[in-house]
């Protein structure tokens, strides 16, 4: 019998996704707890840098071959780019990745790939000051920009920004976004607002079909599909004619990838968790230090992992399948 995940569904796991901090710089309304706070109190029991090494290695041997660093915000971790060394270190790991709002990325970018991070995703809602201001509640766009500028000199690359779409906030910014492609080498990924933990009966209030980006991106320029790998996540990815870039669609409610989904996520406090959408988690914590156990936890995660025939459904409906009990900055995306 193969040692590898696959789930009851037929669906292979080849990617693991490692929140760890709770802890966020900023305050983005549809991730986030409470608007009136500025921080999240970190998870008591912060998973060491011992721990991520250890469930690398099993991961590894169970067919994990991308490993994505996520948060809250991951830069705020003071021993990050031992986190990134150690994984990094971990034979069979061929992509190590971390997704950050960049705040801090100015000044860290050049370590994080002297460690070995391959590439950095990085969140961005708007191109404009005041309203960048205004979704984080405080953050600066200067600062995310110096950050993406800095992992590109730095060959942290594709650089990727997400850019979760909400209506009527920055809507009006698809066309700027969707021109930064044409000269620069850059993946702009558009992500449809998720209604998450916190955002239960907001769906309608943001949620935009990303079908209207491709309408703005054909009256821009023809628009091609791209085939092919393009970092083992979900997004579809279409370019401009003429353009250097490309444009990312990532569509959670209006075209689900369930059938395709290969990731785990464990939580910055140790639970393994086998469905975004579920509230089903396997406490990691009793099984580290043992190898063995490791990996029994993370065939546990695999007999509840989510029938992906979900049936067709509007976003809508969708919206309410949503049984998470952590706010989306406690799971990292
Ligand atoms: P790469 O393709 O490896 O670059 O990574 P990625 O796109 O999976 O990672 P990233 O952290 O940048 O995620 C982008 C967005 O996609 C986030 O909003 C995630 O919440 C969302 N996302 C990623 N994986 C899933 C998934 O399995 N299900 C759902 N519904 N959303 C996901
Ligand atoms: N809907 C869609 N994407 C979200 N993210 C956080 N919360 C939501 C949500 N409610 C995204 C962030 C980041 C990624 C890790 O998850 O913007 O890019």
């Amino acid at each position: 019998m193969s040692n590898k995940l696959v789930d009851p569904f037929g669906r292979a796991i080849n990617y693991l996704r490692l929140s760890v901090t709770d802890k966020c710089n900023l305050n983005c309304f549809y991730c986030r707890s409470d608007p009136n706070r500025c921080t999240v109190e970190p998870s008591e029991e912060e998973l060491t840098v011992d721990h991520y090494r250890q469930i690398s290695e099993v991961a590894v041997a169970l067919g994990i071959t991308r490993i994505r660093l996520t948060g809250g915000e991951p830069l705020l971790r003071t021993d990050i780019v031992d986190i990134v060394k150690s994984i990094a270190g971990t034979t069979g790991i061929g992509d190590v990745s971390l997704t950050t709002n960049g705040m801090l990325l100015e000044k860290m970018a050049e370590e994080l790939a002297a460690a070995r991070l391959k590439r950095v995703n990085i969140s961005l809602d708007s191109l404009d000051e005041a309203n960048f201001r205004q979704i984080t509640k405080g953050g600066r766009l200067k600062s995310t920009l110096k950050g993406i500028e800095r992992s590109l000199q730095a060959g942290l690359v594709p650089v990727k920004l997400n850019v979760v779409l909400l209506k009527g906030i920055n809507d009006h910014e698809i066309e700027k976004f969707i021109r930064l492609t044409l000269d620069r080498d850059l993946h702009v990924r558009f992500i449809e607002y998720m209604p998450t933990t916190g955002q239960q009966g907001k769906w309608s209030q943001y949620f935009l079909d990303l079908a209207r980006v491709m309408e703005i991106g054909a009256s821009v320029a023809p628009l091609q599909a791209v085939e092919g790998e393009h970092g083992g996540g979900p997004a579809r990815y279409y370019t401009l004619q003429g353009a250097v870039g490309k444009i990312g669609l990532i569509s959670p409610l209006s075209r689900h990838f369930c059938a395709c989904c290969n990731r785990l996520r464990v939580t910055a406090d140790g639970k393994l968790k086998p469905c975004l959408f579920s509230e089903d988690e396997v406490d990691l914590r009793p099984a580290l230090g043992d190898g063995e156990k490791l990996q029994e936890k993370f065939r546990e995660a695999m007999a509840l992992r989510t029938d992906p025939r979900i049936a067709a459904c509007t976003p809508g409906e969708r919206s309410g399948q949503f049984r998470g009990k952590r706010f989306m900055s406690q799971i990292g995306g």
